[in-house]
């Protein structure tokens, strides 16, 4: 099935191999004999173990080329996995604070953005993520950094530990980000409560809800977001992963598209969570008993919900109907 995906941070799609391969080619060492202790380490209980572990991967990353080699990797993963459109997160904090510059970043993933189109013949598009855990200050030095690449960028995002850190604490950089032309996407409802999903709207003004399956929670916003149309990008295997649903089987997925939401799959992490776009897709299917027609909307939803304009949009949109018209 054609399908965008919309919520994947490039940095979670480094697999443990490739890892390996960058450390080498950087002279360096990961802390683990092989990938297959390094992988059996991949067990977490929250999203803040997750991220500990997430952020010693990115260590290996040491030149534009590494960045390039890692998104290519991806995309190449998702092409195979029908991905038509993919709005990459990255972060640049987590790379200039192992001193490396922000060019540096945007510039290898930019790069593989391109091939993706030239050779692979889908379109990406790169989404800066702020980390929460951080200062506004350090938020709004990193907007700062990026604006000579700002061609390279179609939005910006918010990710990193959640509880603690709402929203609202980077309320002047997205408000400036607007200004800037920057398309805004947030975390929230991922582990915190729906009032961050509440000012993620109202506040920084975004244009989805990355996660927000905590949402389901306040009857309020649920009939917020579906009159108003906000897409919410959900990640199932990430979810069970960071034990924010005991199984797959208590997922809310099916839930939320029972009452309207307009819900999209997505893989999040995909090295360290298990899967990526069509294992989530299928494993959740499995657990929920959901149906073709749950298939299409949640297609449907992710190319409306891109970031992409509106003709390319509706071609891609042509292309899945086509799918299902065949599959009938
Ligand atoms: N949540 C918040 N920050 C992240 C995530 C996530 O699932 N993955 C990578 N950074
Ligand atoms: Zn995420």
């Amino acid at each position: 099935m054609p399908k965008a995906e919309l919520h994947m941070h490039v940095e979670g799609s480094l697999e443990p191999e490739l890892m390996f391969a960058l450390a080498a080619r950087n002279g360096m060492t990961v802390p683990f004999p092989d990938v297959e202790s390094l992988r059996r380490a991949y067990v977490f209980n929250n999203l803040q173990e997750f991220l500990d572990v997430y952020h010693a991967g990115t260590l290996v990353l040491r030149v534009e080329q590494d960045f390039h080699d890692m998104a290519w990797a991806y995309l190449q993963r998702a092409a195979a996995d029908n991905v038509l459109h993919a709005e990459i997160f990255f972060d640049t904090q987590t790379h200039t604070g192992h001193g490396l510059s922000a060019e540096v970043v945007i510039n290898g993933l930019h790069r593989a953005c391109i091939d993706a189109q030239s050779k692979l013949g889908i379109s990406a598009a790169l989404i800066l993520c702020f980390l929460r855990h951080l200062s506004e200050a350090q938020a709004f030095e990193a907007l700062e950094q990026a604006l000579p690449l700002r061609d390279k960028l179609v939005g910006v995002g918010l990710a990193s530990s959640e509880q603690g850190h709402p929203p609202e604490k980077f309320a002047r950089v997205f408000a400036r980000a607007r200004a800037l032309g920057f398309r805004l996407v947030a975390h929230a409802g991922e582990e915190g409560p729906p009032a961050y999903i509440w000012s993620a709207l109202d506040v920084l003004k975004v244009e989805r809800i990355d996660h927000g399956v905590q949402a389901m929670r306040d009857r309020n916003l649920v009939e917020r977001l579906i009159k108003s149309r906000v897409p919410l990008t959900v990640c199932p295997l990430s979810n069970l992963k960071l034990r924010v649903f005991p199984t797959l089987a208590r997922h809310n997925l099916g839930a939320m598209l029972e009452v309207g939401l307009a819900a999209t799959v997505n893989s999040d992490d995909p090295a360290y969570f298990g899967g990526y776009i069509n294992e989530n897709f299928t494993q959740t299917f499995a657990a929920l008993g959901l149906s073709a027609q749950h298939a299409y909307q949640l297609a449907h939803n992710s190319f409306a919900a891109s970031f992409i304009d509106v003709s390319a949009r509706r071609a891609l949109q042509d292309r899945l109907a086509e799918v299902f018209e065949t599959f009938e």
